[in-house]
């Protein structure tokens, strides 16, 4: 992929520190830490430091939004991060689908050992606390609200906004810690930015649509080639730059302007809006045996 186009993406060090401190001063409190990260972008999504900041506890890593990625790499990916020494489970925390093994899945394999060590002491009424982790975006909300089964208030996750943390009780004697303060996504890696900028998870601004629209084309081309020609009704062999691919779906959806000359911006947020909504189909945007830059 040619990068140079692209503009850096700003982030700010005082909030990532902040963040860092708020992380590691928690996680004393919590026995597990449930991090989602999104099923399509399971690297990208991820926080750079996550590894190294809660290192030594025991982990579930929840793939969200699997409604929109691809069953099998989803599997994959479920495969990936067990050999990491996490659990993983996929969800769809928009219908709720999977969620019913979260907590189970924390208390029998998660947490397995500290629960017999408990049953063992006679602890086993304390509370499983857990804290909640992910980029902005990526459903920790709809996560607490489903488990929490009420509709609890959208907390806004942006830098310069201040909220507190708070234990959200669950029934079971499990307690969430909804941390306040912003988790950076992987915003170094230009790839990994180019990919949360197809899901939307990071702004549109660091391409222009157009941009964003011909590598997405080129990626669904090569991986996803079925899924591409049964929405635009396209044909292509693959040999197609992005621009190409793009004017193909314009014309199909006779997106012109005046002179005959195709409206590449509309066709643009068009397959952008159709890829994130999941009329494509169900897409993954890495795969795990492609090594992690
Ligand atoms: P956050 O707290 O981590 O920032 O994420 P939040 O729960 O607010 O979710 C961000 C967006 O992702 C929301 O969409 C939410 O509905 C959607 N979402 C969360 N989980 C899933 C999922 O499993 N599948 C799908 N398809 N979408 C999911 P939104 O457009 O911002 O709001 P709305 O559509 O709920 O109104």
């Amino acid at each position: 992929m040619d990068n140079t186009d692209m503009k850096q993406i700003q982030w700010f060090p005082g909030h990532m520190a902040k963040t860092r401190r708020l992380i590691t001063a928690n996680l004393k409190l919590v026995d597990a830490v449930v991090e989602i990260v999104d099923a399509r972008t399971p690297l990208s999504s991820r926080n750079p430091e996550m590894d190294r900041l809660t290192a030594g506890k025991p982990r579930l890593v929840l793939l969200n939004k699997s409604d929109l990625a691809d069953d099998r790499a989803a599997q994959m990916w479920i495969n990936y991060f067990r050999n990491s020494g996490a659990e993983a489970l996929a969800v769809d925390c928009k219908s709720g689908k999977g969620l019913k093994n979260v907590l189970p899945t924390v208390r029998t394999k998660v947490l397995a050992e500290l629960m017999e060590k408990r049953e063992r002491s006679g602890m086993s009424g304390a509370p499983v606390r857990l804290m909640i982790v992910g980029i902005p975006n990526v459903g920790k909300s709809s996560l607490i609200n489903k488990l929490a089964g009420g509709k609890r208030a959208k907390v806004e996750d942006r830098p310069g906004v201040t909220r507190t943390k708070q234990w959200v009780k669950l029934d079971g004697n499990v307690e969430l810690l909804d941390m306040p303060g912003v988790l950076w996504p992987k915003f170094e890696d230009q790839e990994a930015a180019i990919r949360l900028a197809f899901t939307g998870a990071i702004s549109d601004d660091i391409l222009d649509i157009e941009t964003l629209a011909m590598k997405l084309l080129k990626y669904l081309a090569e991986e996803y080639p079925q899924s591409l020609r049964e929405r635009y009704k396209i044909e292509f062999d693959g040999s197609e730059s992005g621009i190409e691919l793009l004017e193909r779906v314009g014309r199909k959806r006779g997106m012109m302007i005046s002179g005959g000359e195709i409206n590449t911006e509309r066709a643009a947020i068009t397959v952008i809006d159709e890829f994130r909504s999941g009329k494509l189909g169900r897409i993954t945007l890495e795969m795990p045996q492609k090594k992690e830059k």
